[in-house]
């Protein structure tokens, strides 16, 4: 068994992206920027939208982070978009999700400019990458497909198993590993909450993206010897036998699928360290104008 490791990439590609952004400056350019707007106090939103804040900082892009209360009314999240579409110094940003009941997530995600649209959750990205055409990904999906490339994995003819149908994840993942592309030409099937005999679908897998959100669910008798394991899930589960109470784990049984797996993610550490990064390239993307011009 080896280990895909998402911390080492993700340190290989933000030098990496640093160093474009210092060779921007040098041309005259100006530094990549991105914004990010929190709504609330969700301790989950606060730690993420930190985290991208925190990633741009360190490899000289500029960020701008507006938070709004949590009462804030649905027209003034609008208008906060409104106005970073309009602001040419913003190359993309991103409303943090989810959003309070009362503000409707898919009015406000409507509502970004696709050309600014660096989360690619808007449906004119989301079109445009079903169609293979340029676009910005998702960026866990996004996440995926570097790793992938990056330890080139094959997965040309081989059959992956996608556990989940997400809008940002699972749905989105099967379409790119299905595409004339590398990494692509595999055979995909979407496994969800629905499907009959899944365990019957796993041990068929040559590679499995798990992306349920179910602790530990995918357990080593139900995946073949030899599989590679892609594990999207962060999941908080109790342990009070440890300092903070919880422990993360993925979707992913890990103790008894790795040792059956030739390659998989940990969690943490694994597919979630590149997500950020994901969100970087889609930035810098955004500041060279490469995807829409
Ligand atoms: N909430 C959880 N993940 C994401 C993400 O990738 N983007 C945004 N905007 N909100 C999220």
């Amino acid at each position: 068994m080896n280990i895909l490791d998402g911390k080492q990439l993700a340190k290989e590609i933000l030098a990496e992206l640093a160093e474009e952004v210092r060779e921007l400056l040098a041309n005259g350019g100006r530094a990549p920027h991105l914004a990010a707007v929190l709504v609330g106090d969700d301790p989950a939103s606060q730690v993420y939208v930190r985290n991208k804040v925190r990633s741009c900082e360190k490899i000289g892009f500029r960020s701008t982070l507006i938070r709004r209360p949590a009462d804030i009314s649905e027209a003034e999240v609008l208008d906060v978009v409104d106005q970073l579409n309009r602001d040419d110094e913003v190359d993309g940003f991103i409303v943090q999700l989810p959003l309070p009941g009362h503000i409707n997530e898919e009015k406000v995600t409507l509502a970004i400019q696709p050309e600014k649209d660096v989360d690619g959750f808007h449906p004119v990205n989301f079109g445009r990458m079903a169609q293979g055409l340029p676009c910005y990904l998702p960026a866990t999906p996004a996440g995926i497909l570097e790793m992938m490339r990056r330890y080139e994995i094959e997965t040309e003819g081989k059959e992956v198993v996608v556990i989940g149908r997400s809008n940002i994840v699972g749905t989105p993942i099967s379409i790119l590993l299905s595409r004339k592309a590398y990494p692509g030409n595999a055979t995909v099937t979407i496994c969800h909450s629905r499907t009959k005999g899944l365990e019957g679908h796993l041990r068929r897998a040559d590679i499995i993206v798990a992306a349920i959100g179910i602790p530990e669910f995918v357990k080593g008798d139900m995946v073949k010897e030899g599989v590679v394991v892609i594990d999207v899930g962060i999941n908080r589960v109790d342990a009070p036998e440890t300092e903070k109470g919880y422990r993360l784990c993925g979707d992913v049984d890990f103790s008894s699928v790795s040792p059956k797996a030739s390659l998989i993610t940990p969690v943490p550490g694994g597919v979630g360290q590149l997500t950020v990064v994901s969100l970087l390239i889609n930035t810098l993307k955004a500041a060279k104008r490469e995807i829409y011009v």
